[in-house]
């Protein structure tokens, strides 16, 4: 399904019926909400499930191809509106999770609980901003091959490499059909984005905090300083995961998951 919005269209899928606690997927970058088929499988039976493309990955449109978070949370803010979800449980992973940092604070009241996957609250750092601007050059110079793969490698914890070739593959084709310049255009959003750390501390609903144990990106000791800040948080450590921790150990991932929305009935 799509959504209409000024810059074209959002693409989406919801699942269950819209009787049940709704829960909103958002995928990492350079992704699409393929990424959470099985979790929206799973979840499905009770509850009302709704993933969706962010602007210019996936099957919505790249529009202008100049994004900032910002621009992302009005697209999310106007998704549930469009579906007349009040509220719903909120799960992103790595700018799926920036993504949803900044929508509890600025629609605190939108969102009954919150699920942050293999990310983090702090901006980019200075280095952080070089790679990005390292991996534009790439891009433009006609590298997204190279792009992709060298990200592949980084993204990854190499057990995946042996025991999850599917799981591998699976993301690096999401990530090669990616548009370039939505490519661009997100990689200067995630390095313009608000360092949300001192935000996390007015976040009052029920949160759940995932990291893959080898995670090299957003590390265990970035989900440890959120859990800090977030009063009543919980961290759930992944084993033999990196930076894609619902696909690289979906049973340990699912299972916090459901552990988490039954304990606190979301
Ligand atoms: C992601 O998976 O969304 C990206 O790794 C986020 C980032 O580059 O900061």
């Amino acid at each position: 399904m799509t959504l209409n919005l000024h810059f074209g269209s959002l693409a989406f899928t919801t699942y269950g019926s819209p009787e049940n606690p709704s829960i909103t997927f958002i995928h990492g970058f350079p992704f699409n909400r393929s990424m959470w088929d099985e979790q929206c499988e799973l979840l499905s039976k009770d509850h009302f499930v709704i993933a969706y493309d962010v602007r210019g990955h996936g099957e919505s449109s790249v529009g202008s191809g100049q994004y900032l978070i910002e621009m992302f949370v009005d697209d999310l803010l106007s998704l549930l509106d469009h579906l007349n979800v009040r509220k719903t449980t909120v799960c992103g992973l790595s700018m799926g999770g920036y993504i949803a940092q900044r929508a509890v604070d600025r629609a605190p009241d939108r969102f009954s609980g919150l699920i942050l996957c293999d990310t983090k609250s702090a901006a980019d750092t200075n280095a952080a901003k070089l790679n990005r601007a390292n991996q534009i050059k790439m891009i433009l110079e006609g590298s997204k091959a190279k792009f992709v793969d060298d990200m592949v490698h980084v993204l990854f914890a190499p057990v995946s490499f042996e025991k999850n070739k599917n799981g591998v593959e699976k993301i690096k084709k999401i990530m090669s059909s990616t548009d370039e310049r939505a490519l661009i255009g997100t990689l200067i959003a995630l390095a313009a984005r608000m360092d949300m750390t001192d935000s996390l501390s007015n976040i009052k609903m029920p949160t759940l905090i995932l990291v893959g144990d080898q995670d090299k990106l957003t590390t265990v000791a970035d989900a440890r300083l959120m859990q800090s800040r977030i009063s009543g948080s919980e961290v759930r450590i992944i084993r033999e995961s990196g930076h894609v921790s619902n696909i690289e150990n979906s049973a340990e991932f699912n299972n916090a998951i459901l552990e988490f929305l039954e304990k606190n009935r979301l």
